[in-house]
């Protein structure tokens, strides 16, 4: 069992958002680490949520998943006043969807975490918050790799959003005590990820239409690069911003893998047998929100938070392809 894994023997830990892609791969790893884990989840049906996601974790007295909205579940204040560590997987992760719907992408990335800073704020012994943020805060790359530092320029509603919930943190945890960790996310993949309904982004549109036997389209020509993260990798991250020592840095990028998307795209369609790939000019609409090559300088978490991805990008497609496979009826993939 690994230092991080340890830490975790009987703590209580609240995983908000738990029901969804990232928050799912989370509560499974603190809940084996020894954690004692509880879900809320509000079950949003456009966003990640599903019930899949947690297929074969039993509720036991270590692992309860509560189906609440944190803005109008009525024990949330006493609950989270009782936990050690939370971690907010909540949000919705639609970038053109943001633009079609900006109040309900309010709600998900900016009212549900004031409802946790509020429910922090009036608790007696603060538990220790984990944010997720994203890549998003920063906007288009002004540099040839992107480190903290990098000035806040979304270029978009969600990535607005999300700096908007990174300012309320800046705000109100030195005033109220309040002791957190932001992780800056890149672009995750892995088995659990929402492959069906309205933008499902780039990775998630990769896998459906690779999974259903289509052709993928890579826009904007075949050097675009991202980074890519295997969920599992994340939730590692995650774990280990939850038992970080107190008084260190606060804000951590979170990247995995700088990959070409057209490989990516080629890596999946081999390793499935089925689909293809194709290149196409940019959209209007998706040439505006693009950010450019985006590269994470993730030098800080490995020095401070001693974490580093492990799965390569061959082992992480494999799993989550599998995944889809045995699972697809679950994830709008077929019967
Ligand atoms: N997936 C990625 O590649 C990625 C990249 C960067 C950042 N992030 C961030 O990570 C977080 C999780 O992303 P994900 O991909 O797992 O999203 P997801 O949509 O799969 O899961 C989000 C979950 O939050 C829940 N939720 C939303 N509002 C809630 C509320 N008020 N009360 C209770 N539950 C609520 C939803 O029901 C859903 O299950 C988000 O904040 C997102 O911005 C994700």
């Amino acid at each position: 069992m690994s230092e991080t894994a340890t830490e975790y023997g009987g703590s209580r830990v609240i995983v908000l958002g738990g029901a969804g892609f990232l928050g799912s791969h989370i509560a499974r790893r603190v809940a084996a680490s020894g954690g004692r884990v509880t879900i809320i989840d509000a079950m949003l049906a456009y966003s990640g949520a599903n019930r899949a996601n947690l297929h074969g974790v039993s509720e036991t007295a270590e692992l309860e998943v509560i189906e609440a909205d944190v803005a109008t579940m009525s024990d949330f204040d006493r609950r989270l006043a009782a936990a050690d560590v939370v971690i907010d997987a909540m949000g919705t992760t639609g970038h053109q969807w943001a633009h079609l719907h900006p109040h309900l992408d309010l709600a998900a990335n900016v009212t549900s975490h004031l409802t946790v800073l509020r429910a922090l704020a009036a608790a007696r012994s603060k538990p220790h918050l984990v944010h997720l943020s994203t890549r998003a805060v920063y906007g288009r790359a002004q540099a040839k790799v992107i480190d903290e530092a990098h000035p806040r320029q979304p270029i978009d509603i969600q990535g607005s959003h999300k700096l908007l919930a990174e300012r309320h943190l800046e705000l109100l945890a030195d005033r109220d005590g309040l002791t957190f960790t932001v992780l800056r996310i890149g672009n995750c993949y892995g088995p659990g990820q929402r492959v069906s309904g309205d933008d499902v982004g780039l990775i998630g549109g990769f896998f459906r239409d690779i999974m259903l036997g289509r052709t993928a389209v890579v826009y904007g020509g075949s050097a675009r690069r991202r980074d890519f993260l295997f969920a599992d990798d994340l939730a590692d991250a995650v774990l280990a911003a939850g038992v970080q020592s107190r008084g260190g840095p606060r804000v951590f990028n979170i990247g995995g893998a700088s990959e070409r998307l057209m490989e990516v795209a080629e890596q999946t369609v081999a390793t499935a047998r089925r689909g293809a790939v194709s290149l196409a000019p940019f959209p209007d609409d998706v040439g505006r929100m693009d950010p450019g090559d985006f590269v994470l300088d993730c030098s800080l978490a490995q020095q401070v938070l001693r974490w580093s991805p492990k799965t390569s990008l061959a082992a992480g497609v494999e799993e989550t392809v599998d995944y889809y496979s045995t699972h697809a009826q679950n994830y709008g993939l077929g019967d």
